[in-house]
């Protein structure tokens, strides 16, 4: 992946990861922006590439010390490009997505998250590997797997349960609803929400703190704070994965992906 370098030294410089995924290095703060609004921000596989390519970038310039994400002020991510999933589905562990969600897994230097608008599927499952997630009043959250009759990804069912409990992930995944940021917030899926004119402007303030506190310490702490569920996600990963491939070949995904594509209600009831 071609990475441009713009501005001279890499103490502020900006990148082109892709044209859909911007990226920019400011007084410590990594920006990663998803730019892709005439598709709801939904991610292709090219994305996925130049999203990893993006947080490596972070983890290896010392100058980056917290990374924030983020997409348009009014919109996230659609989550996973429907006609993707369709056309060119993970095929391993190193495919795109699933190679995606184990690097931001790992990383090993803050993840920091400002979402709004439509967090969906993966869109909203990344954001439990982020270290801090601020959310605008308009944020609307949905992991709509079963709906899709595919399967929860990127340790999800490893890291919700521990955050909401069983009977609260049980809820949001199998009947695939969107929740608002409130109720985010209450269950403890994200630290805070704020009016959509605000949410940004504060998790940067948040994440110039971040940056100025001790990197090693900071590296440390996260490292301690994940460290005994590692072994743990690497499972779960490795779990979700498989399933997930084999989900995307049955006749109700593709069904479910192909009606969403062709703009109608999926039918399924041909299927046993
Ligand atoms: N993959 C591909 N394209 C997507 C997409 C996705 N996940 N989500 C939205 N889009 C596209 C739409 O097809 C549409 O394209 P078009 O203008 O060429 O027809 C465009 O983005 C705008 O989407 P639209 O549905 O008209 O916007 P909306 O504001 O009415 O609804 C969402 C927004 C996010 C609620 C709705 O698009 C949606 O439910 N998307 C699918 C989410 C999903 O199930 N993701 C996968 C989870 S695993």
């Amino acid at each position: 992946m071609a990475c441009h370098q713009y501005g001279g030294k890499l103490k502020k410089a900006e990148y082109i990861m892709s044209d859909n995924i911007l990226t920019k290095l400011e007084d410590g703060i990594f920006y990663i922006t998803i730019n892709r609004l005439d598709k709801k921000n939904a991610i292709t596989n090219e994305m996925y590439v130049a999203l990893i390519s993006a947080v490596n970038e972070y983890e290896k310039n010392d100058d980056a010390r917290v990374l924030l994400l983020s997409g348009d002020k009014m919109c996230f991510t659609a989550g996973n490009d429907m006609q993707g999933f369709l056309e060119n589905p993970p095929v391993d562990d190193d495919s795109e997505s699933p190679l995606f969600l184990k690097t931001i897994s790992q990383a090993k230097k803050p993840l920091l998250a400002a979402v709004n608008g439509p967090v969906v599927g993966i869109g909203t499952t990344m954001l439990m590997h982020f270290d801090f997630v601020y959310a605008g009043k308009s944020a609307k959250f949905s992991m709509p797997f079963c709906n899709l009759g595919i399967c929860p990804e990127g340790g999800t069912t490893l890291l919700l349960p521990q955050v909401i409990g069983h009977k609260k992930a049980c809820e949001l995944i199998m009947f695939g609803e969107s929740f608002d940021a409130q109720v985010a917030k209450e269950c403890g899926f994200i630290n805070d929400y704020f009016d959509d004119d605000e949410y940004l402007d504060k998790l940067i303030a948040k994440a110039k703190k971040l940056a100025s506190q001790p990197a090693s310490s900071i590296r440390l702490t996260k490292h301690m704070l994940k460290k005994h569920h590692a072994a743990d996600m690497v499972d779960a990963l490795y779990y979700e994965g498989s399933e997930v491939r084999r989900s995307l070949k049955t006749p109700e995904s593709r069904e479910a992906m192909s009606a969403f594509t062709q703009k109608r209600r999926p039918d399924f009831s041909q299927f046993n």
